[in-house]
């Protein structure tokens, strides 16, 4: 399989980064956990739907949706064997496969999921190949599926951005160079956050691809998403 050099930079990142990642939820003092529940909660998933969670990392969505739904196929899809490693670790393969794969082209069958959710993995992503991904999410769902993308935005103005800048410029790289995140001491976090800016750069993409589309705004703009059916 041949991967762009910035997915092999992805997938090496996040092998290395992957026995540690599950820190940053506490280093988000729960947002990162609230952001992946909210989000979840917009595909309205019922008991018995197949859902896939692309770019899965350690598996926390996967282990809300088990939890919550006992009885639906569940889809894991990552780059990264390390993430994918962890993601089996703490969640075991009940109902569940992993699939280590590019998101961009994974072996899922054509219109075989009912819902695709995908947490702050837009981010790693360039805007092209956020083009893709959008496409390859549309090739999977089945008509009228659900889809929802969250990502960790810039806030545009005010006290919120200040705190934002505080955080992710300063605390958190402070934080990360004390545990030994790579992923946040040295701002990666921040800088691939700085360049994605909102999820508003994507809205023509996300049209151009779905029947309906929503996009939201959470925190204050610390969290953007987009979310609809195909
Ligand atoms: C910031 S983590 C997010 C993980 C998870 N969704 C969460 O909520 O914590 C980004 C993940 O995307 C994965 N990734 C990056 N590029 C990818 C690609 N092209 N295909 C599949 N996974 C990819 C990385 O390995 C990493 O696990």
């Amino acid at each position: 399989m041949r991967f762009s050099n910035r997915i092999r930079f992805q997938k090496r990142f996040f092998d290395r980064f992957s026995s540690s990642y599950h820190l940053i939820n506490f280093l988000s003092f729960g947002l990162a956990t609230l952001t992946r529940r909210r989000s979840l909660t917009t595909l309205k998933i019922e008991e018995g739907e197949t859902i896939c969670d692309l770019m899965c990392g350690d598996g926390s969505n996967i282990g809300m949706i088990r939890k919550k739904f006992n009885k639906s196929r569940i889809f894991g899809v990552d780059i990264s064997e390390g993430m994918i490693r962890r993601a089996r670790f703490r969640f075991g393969e009940d109902n569940v496969t992993f699939l280590t794969e590019n998101a961009l082209s994974s072996s899922i069958s054509s219109s075989s999921c009912d819902a695709v959710s995908c947490t702050f993995g837009l981010k790693t992503l360039s805007f092209e190949e956020r083009k893709i991904l959008f496409s390859e999410v549309y090739r999977i769902l089945k008509p009228s599926g659900a889809f929802v993308f969250t990502e960790l935005s810039r806030p545009k103005f005010g006290l919120i951005y200040l705190l934002w800048n505080f955080y992710f410029g300063f605390l958190l790289p402070l934080l990360g160079r004390f545990f030994l995140l790579p992923f946040v001491g040295k701002k990666y976090l921040s800088h691939s956050i700085d360049s994605f800016e909102n999820i508003t750069k994507d809205e023509s993409s996300f049209r151009s691809v779905f029947s309906q589309v929503d996009l939201f705004s959470w925190y204050g703009g610390i969290v953007t998403g987009a979310c609809g059916r195909k």
